[in-house]
């Protein structure tokens, strides 16, 4: 089995790499290839991945290459793992909409709209240039904003699965305080990438009894500290938001707090240069405990089952981000949404989902709809579809605001817009 980790050189690298060591029996990887323009992060990167596996005595050949074509031929997955303009993009994306009062952050609101731009038409490129030398290869997309980049790659025919942690992490967490095994918990997960409440925690099975009046009567504190959202509000919703959410429902509190304190880029630089540091060292043989520090805990869990099963029919109920198809009935079949879905060789089906409260449902249209027109002036570009899809996200709605962040967004990434 050949894998490629396109942005390879990332420093979350050694996380994934972790996982295929550890569960090299959910998966057989032989060849892993780490391709990246940055050559000396890559050397680094592709160097620890090789300490990593040997540790492990997993035989998998590491290669690393700048070369794309090269690195993903025959390539049976191909994870996309890639941040157009890196930490110094995701920077801007985090200071300038609080020149308008809107909340900064790389995924939600209108941060998230310019990486949306920046990135899908270099993703929509990769996947291009991977369909002409490993067409049968799977796309697993990691690249935020997933739901918008894995619409674009869905809509353009490729075969693609987006994938986040957000739902895992939940998983590994409810594990824990119910004292179960990891796989005895089934998450009725629903909404759309970054905008998704868990309604039931269940054992044993997707049918398994729901447990989750129970877990937020015993750990309710604990559940709420992790949002940084007040137990009251979770008891009250009687569901478990995910921490996206507080972006929406402590919108300004957020904003406020955002404006006093370094921005998360600048905090994520200082530490990759450190982890960088911390790679060049030939006795490390692990990955390093700064690390988990980062927000992508149990990133290569979900990546190893996901993979597994796609690539081994297996049939697996996996969260992923997938076509709707009818499963939200308030949604476009063509919206993406997350949810639990059985994925096999032919790809991601959702399982049904029960009909969803009127207080997630309005807002989970209301941002697809902001989805569907970020992802318009995503592929033509142009001011008027920056404004519309600013005018349609929930967190802006006002002209004077879409104007103010409109001019920044385009001001701050001229050079990543052929049309600008
Ligand atoms: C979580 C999200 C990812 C996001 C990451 C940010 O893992 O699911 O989509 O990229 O957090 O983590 P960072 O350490 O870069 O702030
Ligand atoms: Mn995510």
């Amino acid at each position: 089995m050949k894998l490629a980790v396109v942005g390879g050189g990332s420093t979350y690298t050694p996380e994934l790499v972790d996982g295929f060591a550890r569960l090299r029996e959910t998966l057989p990887v032989e060849e892993l290839v780490l391709v990246d323009p940055a050559a000396d992060r890559l050397e680094l990167v592709g160097g620890l991945a090789r300490r990593i596996l040997a540790r492990q005595g997993h035989p998998a050949r590491v290669v690393t290459t700048a070369d794309l074509e090269a690195g993903v031929e025959g390539a049976d997955a191909v994870l996309l793992q890639l941040r157009v303009g890196g930490q110094a993009a995701r920077n801007q994306d985090e200071t300038w909409p609080l020149e308008c009062g809107c909340v900064g952050q790389e995924t939600t609101g209108a941060g998230g709209l310019a990486k949306a731009m920046r990135t899908v038409p270099v993703v929509l490129d990769i996947a291009e240039r991977v369909r002409r030398v490993a067409p049968r290869a799977w796309i697993i997309d990691f690249t935020n904003p997933v739901g918008i980049v894995t619409r674009a790659l869905l809509q353009a025919g490729h075969r693609a699965v987006g994938l986040c942690n957000v739902a895992i992490g939940f998983q590994r967490k409810f594990a824990a305080l119910l004292d179960v095994a990891p796989e005895q918990v089934h998450l009725d997960h629903m909404g759309l990438n970054h905008l998704t409440w868990e309604r039931g925690v269940r054992l044993g099975g997707p049918d398994g009894e729901d447990v989750l009046p129970k877990l937020l009567a015993e750990h309710g504190d604990a559940i709420a500290d992790d949002l940084h959202m007040p137990r009251e509000i979770v008891d009250r919703l009687g569901v478990v938001p995910s921490y996206y959410l507080r972006y929406y429902y402590a919108h300004d509190e957020v904003v406020d707090e955002l404006r006093t304190k370094p921005s998360r880029a600048a905090e994520v630089a200082a530490m990759e240069e450190q982890l960088l540091r911390m790679y060049g060292d030939p006795a490390l043989d692990e990955k390093p405990t700064l690390l988990s520090k980062r927000g992508g805990a149990f990133y290569s869990e979900a990546a190893v089952a996901l993979a597994s099963s796609l690539l081994r029919n297996s049939g697996e109920v996996q969260v992923v981000n997938t076509y709707n198809n009818g499963t939200l009935p308030f949604l476009a079949d063509d919206a993406v949404i997350e949810v639990p879905a059985v994925v096999d060789g032919s790809g991601a089906v959702p399982l049904p989902v029960a009909p969803v409260e009127p207080l997630y449902a309005g807002l989970i249209a209301h941002v697809t709809a902001y989805e569907e027109l970020a992802l318009e002036a995503a592929l033509r570009g142009g001011r008027d579809r920056v404004f519309s899809a600013l005018l349609a996200h929930p967190l802006v709605g006002q002209y004077a605001q879409a104007e103010g962040l409109t001019d920044r967004l385009i001001a701050h990434n001229r050079e990543h817009f052929a049309w600008a």
